[in-house]
């Protein structure tokens, strides 16, 4: 199921890219109904509309059908709350969302692969978090930006789906508190930009908690574009950017799901979202 969707929404990401003929900052599409394409439960289809309806950054849609696909597409900016990000001492990466089906598939993945806590570290709107609460999973929605952290709460009032938003420096947080199982860390950046920074230092903290890492996944967002490999050859961009902190951790691929984000919108190739387990 997971597989089949992220290639449907990879092709659908692709025939929107052809289709758009806007010119908003940031836009994304949600299928509006089930379908042999897209057989996601109807009720958390609905609450994936909501996100996005109760989300300020949106500020217009419309229906389009894309491929055979009926749709909604949502235009939004984020200027502000990119700004406001990079403000930071403490940023280690600007705000960029993955779409929002996006954040459904990865963690519908980490449900199956039976994680039972989702940590998203750098947490932006809280897309990861939402998905994964509707889904079930205890979540924590870690994010540096106040006025991000501001509209998180905003989206957890108007939507009735609590995801936790805590505004913190994920360095800085004090993860043996949360009483973890079996969690998974969603790492909001890629390696190059910053995103190792907030990778090793959670790891340096899964450290100080016993017996935790048997049980901790670690998912990474990777880039296979070439721009972010200056004059490296394929070896460099093995594993999307992180085989340094992969091979240095111990740490095992058990999944690799490309997927669309806002990012990746003008090109070719979507996001690698790199699941691990501590070896
Ligand atoms: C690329 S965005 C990812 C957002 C979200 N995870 C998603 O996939 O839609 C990275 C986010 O990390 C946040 N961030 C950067 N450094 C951080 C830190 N030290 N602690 C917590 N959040 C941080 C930024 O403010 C930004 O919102």
């Amino acid at each position: 199921m997971v597989e089949n969707l992220a290639r449907n929404l990879v092709q659908l990401k692709q025939d929107f890219t052809v289709a758009y003929e806007g010119n908003s900052h940031i836009q994304e599409v949600l299928p509006l109904t089930k379908s042999d394409l897209f057989p996601l439960d109807e009720n958390h289809l609905e609450l994936l509309h909501e996100f996005a309806k109760k989300n300020p950054i949106y500020y217009n849609s419309y229906e389009q059908t894309i491929g055979k696909v009926p749709c909604l597409v949502y235009e939004g900016d984020i200027n502000e709350y990119w700004l406001n990000s990079i403000s930071h001492g403490a940023s280690y990466q600007p705000f960029y969302p993955t779409w929002i089906l996006s954040a459904y598939v990865i963690s519908l993945a980490a449900k199956n692969l039976g994680f039972k806590e989702v940590l998203d570290i750098g947490s932006g709107d809280g897309r990861i978090a939402y998905c994964a609460r509707i889904l079930g999973l205890e979540t924590f929605s870690i994010e540096v930006e106040e006025s991000l952290v501001n509209l998180q709460k905003l989206i957890t009032i108007s939507s009735r789906i609590d995801f936790n938003p805590k505004c913190a420096d994920a360095v800085e947080f004090n993860y043996s508190d949360l009483n973890l199982q079996s969690p998974v860390f969603f790492i909001g950046g890629l390696a190059q930009m910053g995103g190792d920074i907030l990778a090793n230092s959670i790891i340096e903290k899964l450290n100080e908690i016993p017996d935790i890492k048997k049980n901790t996944g670690i998912t990474f967002a990777g880039t296979y574009s070439k721009k972010y490999f200056p004059g490296t050859m394929s070896e460099g961009m093995s594993e999307g950017g992180w085989k340094t902190v992969i091979e240095k951790n111990n740490l095992k691929v058990i999944q690799t799901i490309i997927l669309p984000t806002v990012w990746t919108f003008d090109q070719p190739v979507d996001t690698p979202y790199i699941f691990t387990k501590f070896q």
